[in-house]
């Protein structure tokens, strides 16, 4: 067994961004929420997970490492992901010759290696791009074969709520399902594979790990607030029609109102739990009151916000307005050391910003923040599913040992 082989693969997935929010579960033991959502997948070009998995008749248990480090892996979670692609795994077959069959696979072990290229658990959906990553890479090893459309999304669900959105590419829904069939319906699916010139924003306020994590935090939102009830019965099925029908028309305005209005309420509703909880901070509140300037002073919604389980903002803005917008965000929230280009991910958007004069009575009427309150910024875009990439080139376990490789310094 020593020198059995090693058989790998490595995806990548994209993070994803809610427009219409997931808060609260209607089940834990599933993992699926009490109402249904919509997000906006990014370009992993900045922001992905990145995942090696490996198969061998030597390894002894199932090991798992995260951005370097080694994790326990006898989390519910993570077992949900293994043994649920397990059972849709097919034959491996390589040079023509079954090395691995279809009913062996429940009883070999699993390596994994995953890594993040953006701050992990500050509330840019690391944990939704990291399930994605592993269900699609393991699907990739164990030739997983659904057995109806979006099975694959109904695993990585119990992975982390978000990510069933991040196996799709462009804007996503998340039905939620019902309880009936053991909520086999509570899955993703793809809207459009893509909105041409919708352009994300991201001003991370802060990359510390959040105070309250997601999943304590809406047990306790579905335990206590009677707003949060009110939202998933009456408000987000009506949202979830109106925003359907402002992407498939690609009705920017209508779309960045229910954006703002979807955020606002799923804060409204962490403020209405008790004991309140608190993902919006003081430069947050600034952001938002720099876009609703904004579209004031262009008398229609040209930009809109978006916050999640922290207090980073997310604004989608159309390519016509990305330029201006940038140059009015760089306005209110200079970078730390006054250095653009290693401000923003994006050095011709950089530039053209920082060449772009604001009008004056625009800018005058915006917060100014202190140089600092925003340490990053990522331009970005709508962007693709996982992708299958070379285990060689982009792998993260050793060929020959099937231990980790990934260095945490590592850039890319
Ligand atoms: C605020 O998917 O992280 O980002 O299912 O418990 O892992 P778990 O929660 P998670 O919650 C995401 C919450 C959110 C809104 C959203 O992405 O829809």
């Amino acid at each position: 067994m020593e020198d059995a082989p090693i058989y790998m693969a490595t995806v990548s997935a994209p993070t994803n961004i809610a427009v219409i929010k997931y808060w609260g579960k209607a089940s834990s033991e599933y993992n699926t929420p009490i109402n249904s959502s919509i997000s906006v997948t990014l370009d992993p070009t900045d922001l992905r997970a990145v995942t090696t998995v490996a198969v061998s008749r030597r390894f002894t248990k199932d090991r798992l490492w995260l951005n370097g480090g080694e994790e326990d892996c006898n989390n519910k979670r993570f077992r949900a992901c293994i043994d649920g692609c397990k059972a849709l795994a097919s034959d491996l077959v390589v040079e023509g010759k079954v090395v691995i069959s279809k009913e062996e696979w429940a009883d070999l072990f699993i390596h994994v290696s995953s890594y993040n290229t953006f701050p992990t658990a500050a509330g840019l959906a690391s944990s939704a791009a990291g399930y994605a990553a592993l269900v699609a890479a393991l699907s990739e090893l164990m030739k997983c074969k659904e057995t109806f459309k979006g099975e694959l999304t109904t695993i990585a669900r119990q992975g982390s709520g978000s990510a069933c959105r991040s196996l799709y590419g462009g804007l996503v829904a998340w039905r939620m399902g019902s309880a009936k069939d053991s909520w086999k319906d509570s899955k993703a699916e793809q809207l459009v594979d893509d909105w041409p010139g919708l352009k994300a924003l991201i001003l991370v306020v802060s990359d510390a790990k959040k105070e309250t994590s997601s999943t304590t935090g809406m047990s306790t939102s579905v335990a206590t607030s009677k707003l949060l009830a009110h939202r998933a019965e009456v408000v987000v099925p009506e949202r979830m029609k109106a925003m359907e029908e402002a992407i498939k028309t690609k009705d920017f305005a209508a779309f960045g109102r229910i954006t703002m209005q979807d955020s606002n309420q799923f804060h409204a509703t962490c403020l209405d739990t008790y004991p309140p909880i608190f993902y919006l901070d003081d430069v947050s509140r600034q952001i938002i009151r720099m876009v609703n300037i904004y579209n004031e002073y262009h008398n229609e919604i040209r930009a809109c916000y978006t916050f999640d389980a922290g207090p980073n903002g997310v604004l989608y803005v159309l390519e016509a307005h990305l330029v201006e917008l940038t140059a009015l965000a760089l306005h209110c929230f200079p970078p730390p050391n006054g250095k653009v280009n290693q401000y923003l991910n994006n050095a011709d958007l950089a530039k053209k910003a920082m060449a772009y004069s604001v009008d004056t009575t625009l800018s005058n009427k915006c917060p100014q923040g202190q140089m600092g309150d925003v340490n990053k910024f990522y331009a970005t875009q709508v962007g693709p599913g996982p992708q299958t990439l070379d285990v060689k080139a982009d792998g993260t376990l050793d060929p020959v040992t099937g231990l980790n490789t990934y260095q945490p310094n590592r850039t890319t």
